[in-house]
């Protein structure tokens, strides 16, 4: 199975709409193998924007990152990377459609709610960025009478 890293930007908590966001992974049918919420500091942020660097809205991304809390967690699912991609929609709002996380919820293309690795190669650095091994718990589907 696929892992995609994701990480909920600080507009999400200030709006109240984690559960709704997360929501969208979990009815997707994608699966929370690692997560947490945490005030990410400069180093990390520049780090995992680095390709960014340079850009006139790095300093500006930058400052938003940093201003409260995110939420950081793993999903895993057949093509998690490309359906996680698909469900956040385009990183130009204006090409973001109604139904995608980013087309119903941002409204300035900085301040796009949510970012998600875009390959595999940067699943695996995002992912190993935030989290340590001991961090993840991977489970089963169970009991389907627990439903
Ligand atoms: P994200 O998926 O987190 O990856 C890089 C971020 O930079 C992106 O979401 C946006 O928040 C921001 N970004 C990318 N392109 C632009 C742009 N043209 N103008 C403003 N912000 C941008």
């Amino acid at each position: 199975m696929e892992k995609t890293f994701v990480m909920l930007k600080p507009g999400v908590l200030q709006r109240r709409i984690a559960g709704e966001v997360l929501g969208r992974f979990e009815r997707k049918g994608l699966k929370i193998i690692a997560l947490k919420l945490l005030r990410i500091g400069r180093e990390l942020a520049e780090t995992h924007y680095a390709e960014h660097k340079g850009r006139d809205f790095y300093e500006k991304l930058i400052e938003y990152t940093l201003s409260g809390p995110v939420i950081a967690l793993v999903l895993e699912g057949e093509d998690a990377i490309a359906v996680v991609r698909r469900l956040t929609g385009p990183t130009n709002l204006l090409e973001a459609p109604a139904g995608t996380i980013r087309g119903d919820y941002a409204a300035r293309t900085r301040l796009n709610i949510v970012h998600a690795s875009d390959c595999p190669a940067s699943a695996e650095r995002e992912i190993g960025l935030f989290f340590e091994a001991r961090e993840f718990c991977p489970w089963e589907d169970g009991n389907r009478d627990w439903f």
